[in-house]
């Protein structure tokens, strides 16, 4: 079983979303995974994900509002084959808290793994509106694919 856990900085906006969708790009292609997501943040531990993203996700045709906001930790450098974060900022984060070269070694940004030229980085809708969500979710939705058919051609 693959192992990846997304990343980005509050747990309620980007990392949902890019968890689900990128769990079922992975099973639609039948690939084995468990996939989670993480903050770097503490600010929302124990939250679902922001109500906006609910609405997005569910316009879209995914359920995310049973997922809870959890902090990204060390152990998940064990825990994971895959962590990939949102952005720039995250992927420092979370590159600054592994121990040695193969935990480094598991850290990619989402977009740059997915081969997705623009944008690069997945953009922070937080204090956005409905138009940035949507945005948000159609990125995160691509890049989950392309991601799960080059983790099916390593791995297949
Ligand atoms: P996320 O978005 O990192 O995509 O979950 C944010 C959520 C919360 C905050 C910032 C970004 N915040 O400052 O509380």
């Amino acid at each position: 079983m693959l192992k990846i856990l997304t990343v980005c900085l509050g747990n309620i906006c980007r990392s949902p979303i890019a968890e689900d969708v990128l769990r079922v790009k992975c099973q639609d292609l039948g690939l084995d995974v468990k996939v989670d997501s993480a903050g770097t943040a503490n600010y929302h531990i124990g939250s679902p994900p922001d109500s906006r993203m609910i609405q997005t996700a569910r316009k879209f045709g995914y359920d995310i509002q049973g997922l809870r906001a959890r902090q990204f930790h060390t152990r998940d450098f064990d825990d994971f084959d895959y962590i990939f974060t949102m952005d720039q900022s995250n992927w420092e984060n979370v590159v600054r808290q592994a121990k040695n070269a193969t935990q480094k070694a598991k850290v990619y940004s989402f977009q740059e793994f997915a081969g997705v030229d623009s944008p690069d980085f997945v953009p922070d809708p937080y204090y956005g509106t409905e138009k940035h969500f949507v945005e948000t979710f159609q990125i995160v939705e691509v890049s989950a694919a392309n991601i799960a058919e080059k983790l099916k051609n390593i791995h297949q």
